[in-house]
């Protein structure tokens, strides 16, 4: 299994490829903020372990290996997304939280949370429901 540091690259070369076509060096690094000599140096270590090919012309190319875990990575981030947005957290966390507990969870977790978000997708009662229990809540804490 890739390590946090190399699921962030990983996650993002695909994002880059699927949406631009193309990952550059140069493109990962501002994804990322970090400097482009470090994308070089993960660049390499993912192609030693086989996620993708790096070609002095072409570019990177992600091998059938590393497009899976990419779309894993990608599919997984998009559900924490989502979990977090029927559970009622505010929008602009979302983004930073998910980034933040993306790659601490168990695969197993995932799939748990998964069942969640079908569990409350499935009716519109539940969220409802949830919400109701939520004001309930934030109505308590204002008053205290
Ligand atoms: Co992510």
């Amino acid at each position: 299994m890739p390590t946090p540091s190399m699921e962030d690259y990983i996650e993002q070369i695909y994002l880059l490829i699927t949406n631009k076509g193309y990952a550059r060096v140069s493109d990962i690094a501002e994804a990322l903020d970090v400097h482009p000599s470090s994308v070089t140096k993960m660049v390499q270590k993912l192609d030693r372990e086989s996620y993708l090919h790096y070609e002095r012309y072409r570019g990177l190319v992600l091998t059938s290996k590393g497009k899976k875990i990419g779309k894993r990575l990608v599919d997984r981030h998009d559900l924490l997304e989502k979990f977090l947005m029927i559970i009622g957290v505010d929008k602009e966390n979302i983004y930073d939280d998910v980034e933040g507990i993306e790659h601490h969870l168990s695969w197993n977790s995932i799939d748990r949370i998964g069942d969640l978000v079908q569990y409350f997708e499935e009716s519109t009662e539940r969220i409802a429901d949830l919400k109701l229990i939520q004001e309930k809540n934030e109505e308590e804490t204002a008053n205290q």
